[in-house]
């Protein structure tokens, strides 16, 4: 028996379960991610990070109870991270049931397995900026009212609640960070930034002329997911679980975001863009602005990467995997 802490993560394979295994390994953590298995190799951002070997992989869905269960017994962890879920909001229209199944029926799963399997263990629940949707105050906190405008957002809104419910219900140690749109060199190619830096880098090498984009001017509140998954390890720490806005404080349109990404390589923005309705959305969330005071003043958390030096972080990344 080894006297390690041990951790849960479902998602273990997307953008945040990378960086999350990384930093929890790095403090000592025996590392365990829920696998849910596909057809396809899902490994490549731990193999990335380089470390593929030391995640011990569990098969198990969140949509299916049982195998949660397995995995708690057979991980022991003290600490689980739910990160899993249809996370793309495009796709949460054509596919909603199933987005509905997995982030809001798959978080009341996790929350019941532990119940059952392991109630003291710490939660952590991935919620997000897109349950304020059509935004009810200029800045987003804690105490702003929810305004979900797509299927994702709808479903995430059950699972932060049942994630509030469980820890009224049952005393569990569950908090929900409500995360704005965090990047990285890591992100799925679907979302704008990793669209925009892998769109850059084809056009600066030649390999691509032009970039469809749809609503550049949608506002967000970007972020560098390696700083986001600190505040999520921060909230398990904490001896009262709470939830917490984890944001910049910053917003800006993607527009200007694009202006970043071509300039860096000496191109101009407006030369290679085409706007297409395909890439609109049937309801947008017109813009985004977090107000992270409470995780500053309770967690000690504050962001430390700029939006320009994300941006130039992923373009340089998308050129160096281009190149290869
Ligand atoms: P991501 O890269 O899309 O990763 C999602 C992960 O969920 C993948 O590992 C995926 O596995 C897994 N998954 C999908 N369906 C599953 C199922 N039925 N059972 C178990 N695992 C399943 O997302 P991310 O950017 O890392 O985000 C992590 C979490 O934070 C998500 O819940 C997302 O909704 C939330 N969030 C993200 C942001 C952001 O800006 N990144 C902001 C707020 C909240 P496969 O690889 O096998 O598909
Ligand atoms: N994906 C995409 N592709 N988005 C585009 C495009 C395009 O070609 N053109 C404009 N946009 C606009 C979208 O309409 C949206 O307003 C904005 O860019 C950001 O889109 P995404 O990068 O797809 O992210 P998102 O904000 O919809 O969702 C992400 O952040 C949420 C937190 O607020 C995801 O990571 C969600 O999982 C996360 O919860």
């Amino acid at each position: 028996m080894t006297n390690k802490k041990s951790a849960l993560i479902t998602g273990v394979t997307g953008q945040d379960g990378a960086y999350l295994s990384k930093l929890l390994l790095e403090k000592g953590y025996a590392v365990h991610g829920l696998l849910a298995r596909r057809s396809t190799d899902t490994l490549w951002r731990l193999r990335e990070l380089g470390i593929a070997d030391d995640v011990t992989l569990i098969d198990g869905d969140i949509t299916d109870l049982s195998s949660l269960i397995r995995a708690l017994r057979k991980s022991d962890a003290s600490e689980v991270y739910n990160l899993g879920a249809q996370s793309f909001v495009g796709t949460s229209w054509q596919q909603p049931t199933l987005t509905a199944q997995v982030d809001g029926v798959g978080v009341i799963n996790v929350l019941e397995s532990l119940r059952i399997a392991k109630p003291e263990a710490h939660f952590y629940q991935a919620s997000t900026s897109e349950m304020f949707g059509l935004i009810q105050a200029a800045k987003q906190s804690e105490t702003t009212a929810f305004y979900p405008r797509s299927p994702y957002g709808v479903a995430k809104l059950m699972g932060h609640w049942a994630t509030v419910n469980y820890r009224e219900s049952f005393g569990m140690h569950a908090s929900s960070g409500i995360l704005f749109n965090h990047e990285s060199p890591l992100r799925g190619i679907e979302f704008v930034t990793r669209k925009v830096s892998h769109g850059v880098a084809s056009i600066k090498l030649g390999t691509q002329k032009r970039l469809k984009l749809g609503n550049i001017d949608a506002k967000r509140d970007w972020g560098f997911a390696g700083d986001y998954v600190e505040a999520m390890w921060l909230m398990l720490q904490q001896d009262i679980a709470d939830d917490y806005v984890i944001a910049t404080g910053v917003t800006t349109t993607v527009r200007d975001m694009c202006k970043i990404a071509f300039q860096h390589v000496g191109l101009n923005y407006e030369d290679h863009i085409d706007i297409d309705q395909q890439f609109f959305r049937p309801a947008e969330v017109d813009v985004l602005l977090g107000d992270p005071a409470k995780a500053e003043l309770n967690l000690g958390w504050k962001p430390k990467t700029s939006l320009e030096t994300l941006i130039v972080m992923m373009v340089e990344a998308d050129i160096r995997r281009l190149r290869r």
